[in-house]
């Protein structure tokens, strides 16, 4: 993380609401350029709706998000175009096109944004995919991927356009322990190797052990806790601790957390 902590995200009383559920309740949350954050919470606290706003796909209904100090709330979506460049979304799921090949899928934001030299989006490519070290794999197809492999295609499409911020949307879900290594490795060298800030959504404490410079913790529409990764082993905090031991599976591995090691790549 780098020193000087400049501020790169910050998020001011958010609120947003789907009828008369209010999913976030003012939310305030600085993000420093070059760290990587892990966001935690239990399921539909409201994580995914809040990383949303912060590339612009969704807007609030109170409150306000600022990307390098410009409010990017009120923008028309034509001015989205960029502040989208700038902090990609890698979805939860991956979300890639089955009928378009690996070469195609990661091109495919260099396309929408017009591009259109063959030559300069091949090379884009091939950049993106030695970033998450599957180089030469452009005329793959999905659906002859690994689940770990269509995480990493994900991860190049988010970052073919050489993104200020990474957002991702539980990276590790349904993904085996040395896969999530792997995908973890891949985060953290985004930020040494490129000063990319990192938003993880995660519920994989080991990951969050090994990758994350600070922590939220989300609930009942708040940030409700933040702090370094230290701090949160630590904790006092009845809620947070609970949340913590609650996963068995996890919380065996907590001692284990060891530094990244790049295991298939
Ligand atoms: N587009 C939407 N329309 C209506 N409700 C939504 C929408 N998106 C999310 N929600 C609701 O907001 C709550 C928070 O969702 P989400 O942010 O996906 O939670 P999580 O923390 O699990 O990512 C959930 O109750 C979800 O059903
Ligand atoms: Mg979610």
């Amino acid at each position: 993380m780098s020193t000087e902590r400049e501020v790169f995200i910050e998020v001011r009383d958010l609120h947003q609401r789907f009828g008369r559920h209010e999913v976030l309740r003012g939310v305030n949350l600085e993000v420093y350029r070059g760290e990587t954050l892990c966001l935690l919470g239990g399921s539909g606290g409201g994580k995914s709706v809040l990383i949303k706003h912060l590339c612009g796909l969704m807007r609030p209904w109170k409150g306000s998000v600022l990307v390098e100090g410009e409010d990017i709330t009120n923008l028309p979506e034509r001015a989205l175009g960029p502040v989208r460049r700038k902090v990609s979304m890698m979805f939860q799921g991956g979300a890639l096109f089955d009928s378009l090949t690996v070469g195609q899928n990661i091109a495919f934001p260099l396309r929408e944004a017009g591009l259109r030299d063959q030559k300069e989006i091949d090379l884009r490519v091939r950049q993106a995919l030695e970033i998450v070290r599957m180089p030469g794999q452009e005329r793959k197809m999905p659906a002859d991927l690994s689940g770990g492999m269509r995480k990493r295609v994900a991860l190049a499409r988010a970052v073919v356009e050489m993104p200020a911020c990474v957002l991702y949307d539980e990276p590790h879900a349904g993904l085996d322990p040395v896969t999530s290594d792997s995908i973890d490795h891949l985060i953290k060298d985004l930020e040494v190797d490129h000063n990319i800030t990192n938003i993880v959504i995660t519920h994989e404490l080991r990951s969050v052990f090994r990758i994350a410079d600070r922590v939220a913790f989300m609930k009942e529409g708040v940030i409700y806790w933040k702090g370094t990764a230290d701090e949160l082993k630590s904790t006092k905090d009845p809620e947070l601790a609970s949340f913590v031991e609650g996963r068995a599976e996890t919380r065996d591995r907590w001692d284990q957390a060891a530094p990244c090691v790049d295991t298939d790549g």
